[in-house]
């Protein structure tokens, strides 16, 4: 591909294959939604929302326009603010039971997710909840090739959910979340209204925001595809695939996004210019990390919800313990990119660069410190925690975040640099303050 990156490797992949919906972007289209919905053959339409969205304005407008377009309507509502296996289970009831030849989502992340995996649950029961996700969690089980289309509408602009083929569920008695992936899970259609961030607190704009910049800083730095094992099977090629020509577009833009509006969008909610921009990036972020996979930012960010104790967030109405998935995630995003810089200076150099680092007086060798900096500066601009220090931990409990992030085996391996447990625990405890 003309890319030194992508350089054939013995035994590498040689294809990359990008899955992406059709997307509508600008603000008031939650107003196709009744005619986007019938032009994928729905007339009986599942509504998934979560309890604080039912009585907003967008869901308002979504819901009108399903009536207008004549299509009868059920709603969901039980969505809870982290996507649980709770949720899922009382979502695949209802789509047991609705006869819906269709599905439409309105919310952030965890909407989406619990849509997603409402259908394959409600559709297709497992026998245990937990077998259709990879061993040694669960059994591997084959995914059916079809579930009912599915309409997404995002209303945060971080997690991406609407252009990807992942739900990210948590398992309640595990105090864990753990990963569906699958091109099944890939809404057919989203609806991307920058409308719907005008109202987001400042907190959940940054947290958010971070999610998007790591999906994309991840991706951008992600081992090449390259560099992973040569799939024959088309069929059973990974959705975790590797950095690759097509993520590198998406992730560049929505770097430069995260570089010029990120601190803007937080602080004014008016900002629209910045506020619109963000959404666009949180969808491009999506659509280049659903075709490449995050690598240690995500990795490390689980064994923070998983053991995190005692701490809430400004600006989510959620009870202790909580941490918002983008806060999880930039936490330890300095400390990361520190380390694996040295695999792939270059990538990282230019990811400095694409988000506004003083680069001045900066040369190749010194990307990690530029990128570290920069991530350090724009949290300290938008008040997010400083480090896992500031959402509750310290170093003593750095071998059992290490333990628990250790479990996530694929995203650890598209880091661009050999991370064992050691390594994680020396991330971690580099990653208490900045
Ligand atoms: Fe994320």
């Amino acid at each position: 591909m003309g890319c030194q990156y992508f350089d054939p490797c013995d035994h590498g992949a040689d294809t990359f294959t990008i899955a992406i919906p059709k997307l509508t972007f600008g603000r008031g289209c939650l107003r196709e939604a009744g005619a986007r919905a019938a032009g994928l053959g729905m007339t009986r339409v599942g509504l998934f929302t979560d309890p604080g969205l039912r009585d907003s304005t967008y869901f308002d407008a979504v819901l009108e326009s399903l009536k207008q377009a004549g299509l009868d309507i059920a709603v969901f509502d039980e969505v809870t603010i982290e996507a649980d296996d709770a949720s899922v289970e009382r979502g695949a009831t209802f789509i047991a039971e609705g006869n819906f030849d269709g599905v439409v989502s309105i919310g952030g992340g965890s909407v989406m997710d619990t849509a997603k995996a409402s259908m394959l649950y409600g559709l297709h029961p497992p026998d245990e909840f937990l077998d259709y996700f990879a061993p040694p969690l669960g059994a591997g089980r084959v995914m059916p090739r079809s579930l009912l289309p599915h309409l997404a509408c995002p209303t945060t602009s971080g997690t991406g959910s609407e252009c990807t083929s992942i739900s990210v569920l948590r398992i309640n008695d595990m105090a864990t979340k753990f990963v569906l992936a699958n091109p099944v899970l890939l809404p057919q259609e989203a609806l991307i209204d920058p409308a719907c961030s005008d109202t987001l607190p400042a907190m959940v704009v940054a947290s958010t925001g971070f999610d998007l910049l790591c999906h994309a800083l991840e991706c951008y730095t992600a081992k090449a595809y390259t560099r992973w094992d040569r799939q024959e099977d088309p069929l059973k090629r990974p959705l975790i695939q590797g950095a690759n020509p097509w993520s590198d577009l998406a992730a560049r833009k929505a770097l430069e996004i995260a570089g010029e509006y990120l601190e803007r969008g937080v602080n004014s909610a008016d900002d629209h210019e910045a506020r619109d921009n963000l959404m666009w990036g949180a969808s491009l972020a999506g659509m280049a990390f659903g075709n490449t996979g995050t690598h240690l930012g995500h990795a490390l960010s689980y064994g923070v919800t998983h053991l995190m104790h005692d701490i809430t967030t400004n600006g989510y109405a959620v009870k202790s313990p909580f941490v918002p998935h983008g806060i999880s995630v930039v936490v330890s995003a300095p400390a990361i990119f520190r380390y694996t810089a040295a695999a792939a200076p270059e990538r990282h150099f230019e990811a400095a660069s694409y988000l506004q680092s003083d680069l001045q007086d900066a040369g190749v060798d010194d990307a990690g410190e530029a990128l570290a900096k920069r991530l350090i500066e724009l949290m300290r601009k938008t008040e997010v925690p400083n480090g896992l220090g500031g959402v509750g931990f310290g170093l003593a409990d750095v071998p059992a975040l290490a333990a628990s992030s250790a479990r996530q085996v694929r995203a650890i391996a598209n880091s661009p640099r050999e991370t064992n447990l050691v390594d994680i625990e020396n991330i971690y405890a580099a990653a208490i303050s900045y």
